[in-house]
């Protein structure tokens, strides 16, 4: 393992669960989320749509792969399902990690267009990971995070086991509780790494932060 720059811990003026939270995603739940989709993202959906089509297996979405290294650790972890890691960021995707297994594509599409797409198609992954998701620790960000975003809701609806890990504990306390507004327990508890499986989870074990895993089975049904 080569030794990369230290990163320094995710620090915030937050110092707990964000106020709006609750309010948010209860607008979030209760209000439909109309962005039109763009083109881009539905040639993407299709494209990521036909590669599973033709190899076949369960589904596992890497929401958010950055240069794919977690979509190849997967695909090898789980030969039978077939891998999908989605990112925005062309310039992380084009980033040479390897043969990429015939059970995985990468595909360059942004999530809030892509889960509309995959939910509407009725498509249902066994495991869904988020993994390091960026932080957006400013407060007035929690838009940005998926919990606070209006696609949230999509993200749920599209059911699996979701993973979703970070070196901030915060998010994912508040991901959690936003989790209980729609009837889910989700466990969160730290994350223990021997062998890092994205280059952020390495570079921050490397860094010595705190790492922790969200587990939650969305698949229940949502309160009215
Ligand atoms: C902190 S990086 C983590 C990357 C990778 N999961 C890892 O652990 O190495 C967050 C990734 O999420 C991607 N991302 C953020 N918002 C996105 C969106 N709306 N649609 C697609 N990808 C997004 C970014 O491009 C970036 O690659």
């Amino acid at each position: 393992m080569h030794k990369e720059t230290p990163s320094r811990p995710v620090t915030s003026q937050q110092e707990g669960i964000h106020d709006k939270l609750e309010e948010v995603v209860q607008r979030h739940r209760t209000h439909s989320f109309c962005k039109p989709i763009a083109d881009f993202n539905r040639q993407a959906f299709e494209q990521a749509g036909e590669l599973w089509q033709r190899q076949g297996g369960a589904l596992i979405l890497d929401s958010g792969c950055g240069v794919g290294a977690s979509t190849r650790n997967l695909a090898r972890q789980f030969p039978e399902h077939f891998v999908i890691g989605v990112d925005r960021s062309d310039h992380r995707l084009q980033r040479q990690w390897g043969e990429l297994p015939e059970n995985a594509c990468l595909i360059r599409a942004d999530l809030v267009d892509f889960w509309r797409l995959a939910l509407a198609a009725g498509w249902r992954p066994d495991y869904h990971y988020l993994l390091y998701p960026n932080p957006s620790p400013k407060k007035k960000d929690l838009k940005l995070r998926w919990h606070g975003h209006p696609v949230f809701p999509d993200l749920v609806a599209l059911g699996g086991l979701l993973e979703s890990r970070s070196n901030w504990k915060l998010y994912l306390q508040e991901m959690q509780q936003a989790l209980t507004l729609f009837g889910i327990n989700a466990r969160l508890e730290p994350l223990v790494v021997d062998d890092p499986i994205t280059p952020f989870e390495r570079k921050y074990a490397q860094s010595g932060h705190e790492l922790w895993s969200l587990q939650a089975q969305l698949d229940v049904n949502t309160p009215d």
